[in-house]
Order: C-alpha cells, then sequence, then structure tokens
C-alpha cells in the first residue's frame, strides 16, 4: 500500500471517530484535518489579474548589474520594499531588447511601474510607449532618457550633480599634484570619456574646468574615449593613449565613474608607473572600497562618493507612494558627491550608512 493511501486511509478513521464522537459526547466541532503530507484536492484559486489584489509590485531595472553601484542600489531599494511591504523586482537589462522583455514580465507579474537604469538613453521613447501600453508608471534614475529631438525625456528623474561632482574631481587632482610638487610640463592628464551619455559628458567637462581653472594646460589634457563604461573598457582607452605619450612622467587620471578611473590607473601600471606618479580620481565609491582596502596604496588616490542609498531607496519609495498614494515624485532630483581618499573612504560611508 502507497504512503498516500494509508493516510487517506487514516484520515478516512480519523474522521469517523470524530464524528461518532460528536455524536456520542457532545465533542467540539473542529473540522477534520488530513494527516501532513496527504494530498487534498483544494477548490482552484485563480491566479491575481494585474491591480486587483491590492499588492504593489514594482520593477528596479539597471544597465550594468554586476557593477557594485547598481547592485548598491538594488540593496537599498530591497530595503524599501521590506519596509514598506511591496515587491521588488530587481532585473539586469544590459541592452534594448532585456529592457522589453523585463517590461512585459513585469505587467504578467502585476507591476504597476518601475525605476530604471536605461543601457542606451535612446531608448527613452521606446520605454515609456511599451510602459504606457500596460499604464506602468517610470522613474529614471542615474541616466535620463533622451527623445528623437535630442532633448532629455518628461520623465521623473535622480541622477548626481554631475558638473558640480567633476569640478570637485578636478579641484582634487589638481590639490593633489600641488602637494606632490609635479612640474606641468612633465604632466599630462588621462580623460577617461564617454561622450554619448550626457551625465558622463557633464562629469568629464568639469572635471577639464576645474583642472585647467587651477592653471592645468588644457592642451594636456588627453580625452580618451571608452567603447564600453567598465573597467576594461577604461584599459583599453588608457592603454592606447598611453603609448601615443611615452614621455609623459605623471599622469592625471580622471573619468566618469570608478570603473573609469580603475581601468586608467590599470593602464598606468601596465606602462610601468608607479603610483607616486598617478593621481587618479574617480566618482562611486562602492567600487573603490576595495582598491583603498589593497595592502599598498595605488594610483588611485580618491574618489568622489555619491550616495545609492538615495538612488535606490528614495527612488523605490517615490514610486511606491506614485503607485500607491497617486503622489507624483519630483521631476528632476539631484544629489551630491563628497571627496573621500583611502584614509577617510570608509569612515565616511559608515557615517552615511552606506557600510555597516
Ligand atoms: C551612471 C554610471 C554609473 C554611476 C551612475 C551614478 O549610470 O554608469 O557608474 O556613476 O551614473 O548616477
Amino acid at each position: 500500500m502507497g504512503i498516500r493511501n494509508a493516510g487517506w486511509l487514516a484520515w478516512a478513521a480519523l474522521t469517523t471517530l470524530i464524528a461518532v464522537c460528536v455524536t456520542l459526547a457532545g465533542c467540539p466541532k473542529a473540522p477534520p484535518q488530513p494527516p501532513a503530507g496527504t494530498a487534498v484536492p483544494s477548490p482552484t484559486v485563480a491566479a491575481p489579474k494585474p491591480g486587483e489584489t491590492g499588492r504593489i509590485v514594482i520593477g528596479f531595472l539597471v544597465k550594468q548589474p554586476e557593477e557594485p553601484w547598481f547592485q548598491n542600489e538594488w540593496e537599498f531599494a530591497q530595503q524599501c520594499a521590506d519596509k514598506y511591504g511591496f515587491e521588488l523586482k530587481k532585473i539586469g537589462t544590459t541592452d534594448g531588447e532585456k529592457v522589453m522583455t523585463a517590461i512585459d514580465n513585469l505587467a504578467t507579474a502585476g507591476a504597476q511601474g518601475f525605476v530604471i537604469c536605461t543601457p542606451d538613453v535612446k531608448l527613452g521613447p521606446a520605454i515609456i510607449a511599451k510602459a504606457q501600453q500596460y499604464k506602468m508608471k517610470v522613474f529614471t534614475v542615474d541616466d535620463q532618457f533622451v527623445g528623437p529631438d535630442g532633448k532629455f525625456m518628461d520623465a521623473p528623474y535622480m541622477g548626481i550633480s554631475a558638473g558640480d561632482i567633476g569640478r570637485q574631481v578636478g579641484e582634487a587632482c589638481a590639490a593633489e599634484m600641488r602637494k606632490r610638487g609635479w612640474k606641468p610640463e612633465d604632466t599630462s592628464a588621462l580623460c577617461v570619456t564617454y561622450d554619448q551619455l550626457n551625465t558622463a559628458k557633464e562629469r568629464t567637462d568639469g572635471g577639464t574646468a576645474a583642472l585647467t581653472k587651477a592653471g592645468f594646460p588644457a592642451d594636456r589634457i588627453y580625452r580618451a574615449p571608452e567603447k564600453t563604461t567598465d573597467v576594461d573598457g577604461a584599459f583599453q582607452a588608457g592603454d592606447t593613449m598611453l603609448t601615443q605619450h611615452p614621455k609623459v612622467k605623471h599622469w592625471i587620471v580622471f573619468s566618469m565613474n570608478d570603473e573609469g578611473v580603475l581601468g586608467g590607473v590599470r593602464a598606468t601600471e601596465q606602462h610601468g608607473f608607479k603610483p607616486a606618479d598617478v593621481i587618479g580620481v574617480g566618482i562611486g565609491g562602492t567600487s573603490a572600497i576595495a582598491e583603498f582596502d589593497k595592502k599598498e596604496p595605488t594610483g588611485f588616490f580618491a574618489t568622489c562618493l555619491i550616495d545609492p542609498y538615495r538612488h535606490g531607496y528614495e527612488t523605490a519609495e517615490l514610486m511606491y507612494r506614485w503607485i500607491k498614494d497617486g503622489v507624483e515624485p519630483p521631476q528632476d532630483t539631484r544629489t551630491k558627491g563628497t571627496i573621500v581618499t583611502r584614509e577617510t573612504c570608509r569612515k565616511v560611508m559608515k557615517e552615511r550608512g552606506l557600510l555597516d
């Protein structure tokens, strides 16, 4: 006899016993329960349709899920979901096709909206159109949608104060260069660029403006466009540039993010430069921390710490309130940055709740 049948028999016996008991002795009328593990036919429950259950589902789509910055955004967005009790669907969308599929899947899951850092800002119109088709709300983070006219699109956005942060980077490079007593004629700056993304261009333009304002010769700032915004992409760009300028003795390295500067610094190492001859200043913090934790300092001197808590938790919270209470989020929010070094990074991150 199978275990299942044995269970059913036992349940039947128990049911009979209780029925007799109720009749004869007036026991409480608790319905008999089948033994654990027994398969019982249950009424069919219809799957919830989007929006029917009062359940809130929010997507959080990021362009580079392998980058610590985006993992941090997800972590803080999840904290927000846990606090308010909504469901968060974290999806890595590295290209346009993945974004479109993700939106379809979100609709199936009953999502009412999503926060997105798009893999390509020109996808903005297609993303908005698809979201509208499903009546989903869209909040853009980090990278701002650009319409066919080249102008930013009308969608709530939270990004860093890119120009200011870039200028802080340039000033930090210039100050450290003065401290090290480098002569301008021996020094050049490697600026790893990604001009097709506005927030990236504003950052490197800000760095360039601050450096030249501090007296650094503009014609010694070499712009190296990276094909991909990761360490490898920046390394390739930096390697080519360093090969073209073999006489430079000291290098300043700046870019749109920590990855850009890490790649540039790795290229200087490849070309035999010691940390004392390199000043790299990034933008981010989460990727810089592993570099600062290395036993010996590298050419990655400092970073401008930005705020994944605000970009993750706050964007998710604004989306939640928008869905639940109809509160429209602000159209344009810019977050600030703070320069930190190997000595101060951990401390400042802890103070801001960005590290345990
Ligand atoms: C862009 C960059 C990320 C990060 C964010 C911050 O998306 O690709 O590395 O700097 O901006 O907003």
